[in-house]
């Protein structure tokens, strides 16, 4: 690296940021990504990953995560920590989505993950400033968006660097039964609370760990948000 260089301004992650452009959705930069020899390595409930051609970069892709900036700030200002994932570049997409890019992790058993979790909820002084941060950013969170969840403790979301470090991804997350559930039942409440610009491909989350979608319940609620947005510019 170059001295001076931040991460995300050396060239692969560079070439990989310049072929997502600034409109793009959650779709346009999977195919980008895809289409310059990126592989999928990964899903979750809010978000797919894929894995740069020279394995040391991942990029997480959701295409509605109202937690993403909070994610990208707690990786920001826990990086010194050295226990949150090296964030290469973070881009709002449009319609609501998130990409993050940032460095290739390796799953851990779960005894390992749940020991690194019990650290953080107690406090432990190994984490202590990262908690400092987690606890701080969570707040914001939970005071500016109108559904969060608490802390993530899912054993998957603990990770080990190239370096061998453990870190802790994606503790982040919008309160998806009670969301999910208000915009089946209540869909103007949904409308009325998250500007239809953050929330476009709200029905295309994978919902890979908690699913899957039954069938028709993600036309079903797309068609119920459509008519609560179509009341509201009538209204
Ligand atoms: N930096 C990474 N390196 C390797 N795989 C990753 C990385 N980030 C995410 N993944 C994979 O993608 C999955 C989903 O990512 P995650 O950020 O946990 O999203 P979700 O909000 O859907 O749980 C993870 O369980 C993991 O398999
Ligand atoms: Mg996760």
């Amino acid at each position: 690296m170059l001295h001076g260089m931040t991460p995300e301004e050396t060239s692969p992650n560079r070439e990989a940021l310049a072929l997502i452009g600034q409109q793009a959705d959650h779709r346009d930069a999977e195919q980008s990504l895809l289409a310059a020899g990126w592989t999928p390595c990964g899903a979750g409930d809010w978000a797919t990953a894929l894995r740069s051609p020279d394995g040391t970069a991942a990029a997480r892709i959701s295409p509605f995560d109202p937690t993403g900036p909070y994610t990208a700030a707690l990786y920001r200002e826990a990086a010194h920590t050295r226990q949150v994932p090296e964030l290469f570049a973070h881009q709002r997409l449009t319609g609501g989505g998130d990409l993050q890019l940032m460095e290739w992790l390796h799953p851990v058993p779960q005894p390992e993950a749940a020991a690194f979790h019990q650290a953080i909820s107690t406090r432990s002084p190994e984490v202590a400033d990262l908690v400092d941060v987690i606890r701080r950013v969570h707040a914001l969170a939970l005071e500016e968006l109108p559904w969060c969840g608490p802390l993530d403790d899912n054993p998957s979301n603990v990770m080990r660097g190239a370096d061998g470090r453990l870190v802790v991804a994606d503790l982040f997350y919008a309160d998806g039964p009670s969301l999910y559930a208000t915009a089946a039942k209540d869909p103007d409440l949904v409308v009325a609370r998250i500007p239809e610009p953050e929330r476009r491909f709200m029905t295309e989350i994978p919902l890979a760990a908690s699913g899957p979608w039954q069938p028709g319940e993600q036309d079903a609620m797309r068609a119920g948000l459509a008519a609560a947005d179509a009341r509201t510019t009538t209204a």
